[in-house]
């Protein structure tokens, strides 16, 4: 994506540009100073028969052969009152789909009209908007016409540099978001534990950050047996990643953990046939993480951030680990393993525990796709946010407000950890049935953090599946926690 953020009158425009302008429902339609005068006359008269009505979600678009650009689209933002951001990320994306008709690749922005609009919404809404996963299809025929370039008219002044670099920023994190969506959306044979730890090393070649992969031997020196129990019945090697990044003047150090379980057929525990191919999804956390340490290493923001995944599929080998087996993780803590389809939290157990020994950073978050419960309580609309530190959950709202991917609070208290004591172990690796699965599954991390401030991101339904957001593909995955952790690492270094 080409990106241009300029005065008013100094777009270049063809017949391969939209003008892209947004009306709210309520008020005097206004439709800045881009518009050529007769179509302005046009869109009014539109606007008075009802036919534009500035409703959210309204996209309407106008062909104007007499002028310098193909058509004009209006984007209806709802009422003046009640618009957040959200509003015109998803008009973004529901343009996506006039633009493809009509053959658009620049998309003109005009920013000018009314108050200041936050037009990184825009871009986000078009960016992820025309994501698609094509690496498997067949590319024989046309290519597809897409928006290759954007620009942005805004009001020349004090906030034209702001804008500049924040539009610059929202297309690089963007441009990580739909990476992360290639990671995730690659099936399991494509992408093993090996594969994802070389897209590591390439965020490490590109960017000047570290690289640093563990094989299971390695991992099994430092008593790593929870992570590598996983991995068993599997005849893919597992992988724990670590990228670090580190910047001269930083004062903090922050981690972020991403399960990155490439395949999960539940083990000996087996799921059900229906929708085990979405388990090619259960490393969503790991392209999370990385996604967003990408945007860290290309943004160099102040502060040290280490990213870590630990990768294995979840297989029924001969090797595999069977229920009842008893583990020690890196943390001295035995683990009984009743079912091993409970497996995310087993291999961040290891990486949590690990990640807090050896770096001591000042907070850590995890992202995993760890409980159908969440999906069953949250659908694909939040990310179940559960901590041990009312700061940090607090910042992670700021930054989930700020990004437009939600999280909402569980509570952590000792009741829904005493669900998982062990009967010969430490700790079982499930509680109850259809107990407050998700929050279980977070206590059960939480004894691997120590006093560390700590959160954990259930993003089992927000990683994929999510209908009506016109940006998300609902077939794909949606990239949910780079633009949240990117933002929330951002934040943090300018604290
Ligand atoms: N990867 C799954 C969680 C999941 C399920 C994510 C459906 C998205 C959609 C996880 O490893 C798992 O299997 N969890 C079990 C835990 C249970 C055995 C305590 C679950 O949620 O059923
Ligand atoms: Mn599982
Ligand atoms: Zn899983």
């Amino acid at each position: 994506m080409r990106l241009h953020v300029m005065g008013p009158g100094q777009a270049a425009y063809c017949k391969a540009t939209a003008l892209v302008i947004t009306e709210f429902e309520d008020g005097e339609p206004q439709f800045g100073d881009e518009l050529q005068a007769a179509d302005a006359e046009a869109l009014r008269g539109l606007c008075e028969r009802g036919v534009i009505t500035g409703k959210a979600g309204e996209a309407y678009y106008l062909s104007t052969p007499g002028s310098a650009y193909a058509g004009v689209l209006v984007l209806g933002l709802g009422a003046y009152a009640g618009f957040n951001a959200e509003a015109l990320r998803r008009g973004a994306g529901s343009a996506c789909a006039i633009f493809k008709r009509e053959r658009v690749s620049h998309a003109v922005f005009d920013g000018t009209s009314g108050d200041a609009l936050p037009v990184e919404a825009f871009i986000e809404g078009v960016m992820l908007g025309q994501y698609d996963f094509t690496a498997h299809k067949d590319s024989s025929g046309d290519p597809p016409v897409a928006v290759e370039e954007m620009t942005v008219i805004a009001t020349e002044g004090e906030r034209m540099e702001a804008l500049r670099e924040g539009c610059a920023r929202t297309v690089q994190i963007c441009r990580n978001a739909n990476w992360a969506r290639d990671l995730a959306n690659a099936p399991a044979n494509k992408m093993t534990p090996t594969t994802l730890a070389v897209q590591a090393e390439e965020i490490a070649k590109e960017t000047g950050c570290t690289c640093q992969i563990l094989n299971e031997s390695e991992m099994a020196a430092l008593g790593m047996e929870a992570l590598i129990g996983v991995s068993k019945g599997s005849a893919e090697e597992a992988r724990l990643i670590f990228l670090e990044y580190k910047h001269d003047e930083a004062t903090q150090t922050l981690a972020i953990v991403g399960k990155g379980i490439t395949f999960d057929t539940g083990g000996i525990s087996i799921k059900p046939a229906d929708s085990m191919h979405e388990m090619k999804y259960d490393m969503c956390g790991a392209a999370a993480v990385l996604g967003a340490m990408r945007s860290v290493c290309q943004l160099k923001p102040k502060i040290n951030v280490v990213c870590v995944v630990p990768s294995s599929e979840n297989k029924t080998g001969a090797e595999a680990q069977v229920p009842g087996d008893i583990v020690k993780a890196y943390n001295g803590k035995t683990i009984e393993v009743h079912n091993t389809d409970a497996e995310g939290r087993l291999v961040l157990a290891d990486a949590l525990a690990f990640t807090v020994d050896k770096f001591k950073p000042d907070a850590i978050v995890d992202a995993a796709t760890l409980t159908g419960a969440c999906v069953v309580t949250l659908g694909h609309y939040a990310a179940g946010l559960m901590s041990n530190n009312d700061d940090l959950t607090a910042d992670l709202q700021l930054a989930a407000d700020a990004s437009g991917e939600r999280v909402w609070p569980f509570p952590v208290w000792d009741d829904y950890t005493k669900l998982i004591e062990g009967t010969h172990a430490d700790l079982c690796n499930i509680g109850p049935r259809a107990e407050a699965g998700s929050i279980t599954a977070a206590c059960f991390l939480k004894e691997f953090v120590g006093d560390t401030p700590w959160a954990h991101l259930d993003i089992a339904g927000t990683a994929w599946g999510g209908k009506h957001i016109s940006y998300q593909a609902p077939q794909h995955a949606s990239g949910y926690g780079v633009r949240l952790l990117t933002q929330w690492i951002l934040n943090q270094s300018q604290s």
